[in-house]
């Protein structure tokens, strides 16, 4: 795993940002595999400008996005639907046909998690995933113990992401119970892997991380087994090395 440590949120966006277009530019008919969350709006924000700029299309682009809450419909203002569409695809000249994110409203949900996992198979594996960590270490809706071999599959939220979410809804109550995720098989497909981190409240996950421990108790360790994985974190969430704490 490669680490590149960025001076802040912008930085890290940036730097994010870059390799994307880069991809793109590459390939302009790239399949990137696409998160939801906080953390990548900076990334989106720089991607809408390079936009704006005449310097990137995103016309030949397909997406696939990681995960979809369980019961919200697709114009819930909650729903990562909505999300994707407000905050990139709307914004940027993606064709809406190429954009594909799981139907977190299927009446089946098994055959649902099959359709998208053969989704995955057939238009990618993604060139490039974009990911987010949880404070526990979950990638995707991947939560501690799921299992490495796990393709797209139904889960019930913990109870953690579930307040980590709830400041996007009125109480956590309201935040849904279950959700439609790439598994780790899935995610690990991907040519290449970028995750992001920022702020302090992802240090001990990033600290976790680095350790190169390898278990299904923190799913991002799965990223160690992949060939080509850039963590870009910002200084607030990467720990500082003993000898620098013995330095303060
Ligand atoms: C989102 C996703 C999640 C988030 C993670 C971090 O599609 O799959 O794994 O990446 O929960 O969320 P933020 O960025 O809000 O801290």
């Amino acid at each position: 795993m490669k680490v590149r440590v960025t001076e802040n949120y912008q930085h890290m966006s940036a730097t994010a940002a870059d390799m994307i277009a880069a991809q793109i530019m590459d390939k302009p008919d790239a399949v990137l595999g696409l998160a939801t969350g906080s953390t990548p709006l900076g990334t989106y924000n720089e991607l809408i400008r390079a936009y704006n700029k005449s310097r990137l299309s995103f016309s030949g682009v397909r997406t696939l996005n990681l995960d979809e809450y369980v019961g919200l419909p697709q114009s819930h203002p909650q729903s990562y639907h909505t999300f994707m569409e407000e905050n990139l695809f709307k914004r940027i000249d993606i064709n809406p046909d190429q954009t594909f994110i799981p139907n977190g409203m299927a009446e089946d949900r098994n055959k649902e998690c099959r359709r998208y996992e053969n989704l995955i198979d057939e238009i990618g594996p993604p060139d490039l995933q974009v990911l987010g960590i949880g404070r526990n270490g979950h990638i995707g809706f991947n939560e501690p113990g799921t299992s490495f071999a796990s393709t797209t599959h139904l889960v019930k939220l913990a109870d953690s992401t579930r307040e980590a979410n709830a400041r996007f809804f009125q109480s956590k109550e309201k935040v849904p119970t279950h959700a439609i995720t790439m598994g780790i098989t899935s995610i690990l497909k991907s040519k290449k892997i970028i995750l992001l981190a920022s702020g302090e409240e992802k240090m001990p996950a990033i600290k976790h991380l680095l350790t190169g421990d390898i278990g299904e108790k923190f799913p991002a360790s799965a990223l160690l087994n992949h060939p080509d994985v850039t963590l870009i974190v910002d200084e607030l969430a990467y720990p500082a090395t003993e000898e620098e704490n013995d330095a303060e």
